[in-house]
């Protein structure tokens, strides 16, 4: 099979192959808060490091849906171009259920900490909040952001890219020096509704 982006229905195709072939995505779990202090949580799978050195991640946030919404902007980014911080929680096995439940549109006066069951941990260098429980937190600050092309519908992605300013790691995780992903399982998006968890790692030298 072969067919130009589009046009998958015509290879009968119920829906755009594309994020279930681009998987599994890692899912940045990201923190962020207003100017006026509501804290804000949202899953992001299209989301990754770009840079070791120096410490960098991005994501993208598409366009807002909600008509509330006036400029298009998605709360998570709305927060983080205004405040220029945001957190990034990695997603273990046992919290998925509320990392879907933070997806969940809901105004930007919702904290959605509150709405998904979650207790606040405190950032070191940023001042906003983490997800207590989770493995691992990378406290970031705004670098820039790029407007991707039109969509077609008159709207745009952008893409949010952040500097790493601290790392927080739960000890039980680290067995003799290395992070053992094992330990907790990180979520990973696949397409449609469907995730994995890895719980299988080998290694191989090149
Ligand atoms: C696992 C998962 C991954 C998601 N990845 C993205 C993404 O990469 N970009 C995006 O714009 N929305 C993504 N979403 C949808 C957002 O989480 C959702 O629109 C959320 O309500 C945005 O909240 P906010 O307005 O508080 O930022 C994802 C949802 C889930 C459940």
């Amino acid at each position: 099979m072969f067919f130009t982006p589009g046009t998958h229905k015509e290879q009968g195709l119920l829906y755009s192959p594309l994020k279930a072939l681009i998987s599994p995505r890692p899912i940045g779990w990201i923190s962020s808060m207003s100017a006026d202090g509501v804290a804000n949580l949202s899953p992001y799978s299209f989301f990754n490091a770009i840079a070791e050195l120096p410490p960098m991640v991005m994501f993208i946030s598409a366009p807002d849906a909600r008509t509330e919404n006036k400029n298009g902007e998605k709360d998570s980014l709305a927060n983080i171009l205004e405040t220029k911080e945001f957190g990034v929680n990695i997603v273990g096995m046992h919290q998925a259920e509320p990392m879907a439940t933070s997806s969940q549109a809901v105004g930007a006066d919702i904290d959605e900490f509150a709405h998904a069951g979650l207790e606040k941990k405190k950032a070191h260098k940023i001042s906003v909040p983490l997800v207590d429980g989770a493995p691992a937190h990378l406290e970031c600050t705004y670098y820039d952001h790029i407007t991707l092309p039109d969509n077609g519908r008159g709207a745009n992605s952008v893409m949010v890219m952040g500097h790493i300013v601290g790392i927080h790691i739960e000890e039980d995780i680290i067995i003799d020096g290395l992070i053992d992903v094992t330990r907790y399982q990180p979520v990973a998006r696949l397409g449609y509704k469907d995730y994995a968890n890895i719980r299988d790692v080998f290694a191989m030298s090149p």
